[in-house]
């Protein structure tokens, strides 16, 4: 959504951009073009801008929005899961940093090096203490420090929301 809204709104300002330059005058072709133009002609070219404008900078990213809107969710085993930003944000990094050795349904995951987190379902401190700082204690090796920080912490949330559902 913050995606969007930026996108918007930097075709917004684009728009704005464009239409003050060309009503100040701004580069000289554009002016000697616009001062040969009847008040009529000004006020088309003035409406035929606001069209595209709008049409290419909010009604694409809308729609775009609309078509994406549900991978905000999460479907498991049939049932759905609202996931938040950060969530989401887990999701992805799940599937690039964990789904090789751990199976999770709701990341489409079905790695056996380690153990199933459905099965497991660990809470978010035990997946993010596993993150940091790794684990070895005989059921094989998983490497320290695969992600750090928020992004961490971002797995482990997605990981506490979805394990076992
Ligand atoms: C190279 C394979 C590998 C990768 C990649 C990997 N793990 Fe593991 N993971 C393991 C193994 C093996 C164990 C069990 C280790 C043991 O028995 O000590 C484990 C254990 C765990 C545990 C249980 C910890 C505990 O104390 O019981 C959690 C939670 C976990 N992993 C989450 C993750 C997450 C989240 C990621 C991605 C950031 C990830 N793992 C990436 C192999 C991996």
């Amino acid at each position: 959504m913050l995606a969007t809204a930026a996108f918007i709104a930097f075709w917004v300002i684009v728009g704005l951009v464009l239409f003050l330059l060309a009503l100040r005058g701004g580069p000289r072709g554009m002016r000697a073009t616009l001062q040969s133009q009847s008040r009529a002609g000004n006020r088309t070219a003035l409406i035929g801008f606001s069209v595209f404008y709008i049409a290419v900078g909010v009604a694409v990213p809308v729609l775009l929005g609309i078509g994406n809107s549900d991978s905000a969710d999460a479907h498991i085993n049939g049932q759905t899961v609202q996931l938040t930003q950060q969530e989401r944000e887990g999701r992805e990094l799940f599937g690039a940093n964990c789904a090789n050795c751990h199976t999770l349904a709701a990341a489409r995951a079905s790695g056996q090096v380690g153990p199933s987190l459905d099965v497991l379902r660990p809470p978010a401190e035990l997946t993010y203490d596993a993150i940091v700082r790794g684990r070895q204690r005989g059921g094989g090796t998983m490497p320290a420090r695969l992600l750090e920080g928020s992004q961490a912490e971002a797995v482990a949330a997605f990981v506490a929301a979805t394990a076992g559902r």
